[in-house]
């Protein structure tokens, strides 16, 4: 069991914040494979202040997909705190706080993964962003801005900052900023957190590719929890494997290919649901570069699921090549359902 806040999680695999792929769709697929906490991509501060920004779908959270964290980033305590809490109104059960993005025009603009060179702001948003929710706060944060270069001290003022001042869990991805994701993530200094900062939630992130290695570092490095990011694209049943091995039972076996084919055309679904088909088709191609993985015939499946333009084109190609189609699911399994 694990606590953050008031919120009990009964296994320590979460779904982490991915921008462009943890939406409503994706998280809830997560949860109902058993993931017990997930993570919006990353929103800026300012979207959450503009009222008519935060109505827009895609911000909204879900009623069958809880806890999820909303993830915000920003450069000022000020504006960070009013978003978080413009957040917690919407339905959100905790925020997370983005220090840790690399993306050059984020850098740029001192949000993010800049937080590495100015550990008092991070540590001054943290304590606005405090006490402006009564949800759960959390921390995203990378292990330095760039390595020798002086920040990894910064890393440590700040996880002592947040240690001292309650945050309810710092998510680490072992890597710097700079780093981007380039090279293994380093678990020793994520495990050197925990060590230093008994009393504080620990989660780890980087290279969580499979359940084996979920499990495996979640229990070599006596952290709180384990996100898992990319190994989740277009692979749900991560939490599955995961949760099972977590509970001592043995792997349980991959889904069928008409397993596959009704969460891919269910996933697809919900984009629907919620995004023109126009929009839909194209953003459902990265995930079925990864839905295909599982597939003997990988090559061509994805093949076929690259090239339709239109929703009729990827239900031909997963009926051809998973044996499903829509008459295999209901109304209700696809439906959208927010919580405002
Ligand atoms: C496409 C992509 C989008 C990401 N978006 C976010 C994000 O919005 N917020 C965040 O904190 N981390 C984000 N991350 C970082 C992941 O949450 C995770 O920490 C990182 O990918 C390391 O884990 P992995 O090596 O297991 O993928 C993103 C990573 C990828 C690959």
């Amino acid at each position: 069991m694990v606590k953050i806040g008031d919120i009990e999680l009964d296994v320590p695999f979460f779904q982490a914040p991915l921008s462009g792929y943890t939406d409503y769709a994706m998280r809830k697929l997560a949860f109902e494979m058993g993931c017990p906490l997930a993570f919006t991509g990353v929103m800026l501060d300012k979207v959450a202040v503009h009222p008519k920004a935060v109505r827009k779908l895609k911000f909204q959270p879900g009623i069958d997909e809880r806890p999820v964290g909303a993830q915000v980033m920003g450069a000022t305590p000020e504006v960070m705190a009013q978003a978080s809490a413009a957040f917690e109104k919407m339905g959100y059960d905790l925020i997370d706080l983005n220090f840790a993005c690399p993306a050059p025009k984020v850098l740029r603009r001192g949000r993010g993964g800049c937080m590495l060179t100015k550990p008092e702001t991070a540590i001054e948003i943290f304590k606005q962003v405090r006490d402006a929710v009564k949800c759960p706060v959390t921390v995203k944060l990378r292990i330095c801005y760039g390595y020798m270069d002086g920040t990894e001290e910064n890393f440590w003022q700040i996880c002592e900052g947040l240690s001292n001042a309650g945050v309810d869990a710092i998510a680490i991805h072992g890597r710097s900023v700079k780093g981007m994701y380039r090279g293994k993530a380093d678990w020793k200094t994520i495990k050197a957190v925990k060590e230093k900062f008994p009393a504080t939630k620990i989660f780890g992130s980087g290279d969580i590719m499979d359940a084996q290695t979920a499990v495996e570092r979640y229990k070599s490095t006596g952290i709180d929890g384990i996100v898992i990011a990319r190994g989740a694209i277009g692979n749900p049943w991560i939490f599955r494997e995961a949760r099972a091995l977590f509970e001592g039972k043995p792997m349980p076996e991959g889904p069928s290919l008409e397993e596959q084919g009704i969460m891919m055309l269910r996933h697809f679904e919900m984009l629907l649901n919620m995004n023109p088909e126009r929009k839909s088709v194209p953003y459902f191609r990265k995930f079925s570069a990864r839905y295909t993985k599982r597939h003997p015939q990988r090559k061509k499946v994805l093949m076929a699921l690259l090239k339709p333009k239109t929703r009729e084109g990827i239900h031909d190609a997963i009926r051809k090549w998973y044996g499903v189609g829509m008459e295999e699911i209901s109304d209700e399994s696809i439906a959208v359902n927010l919580r405002s």
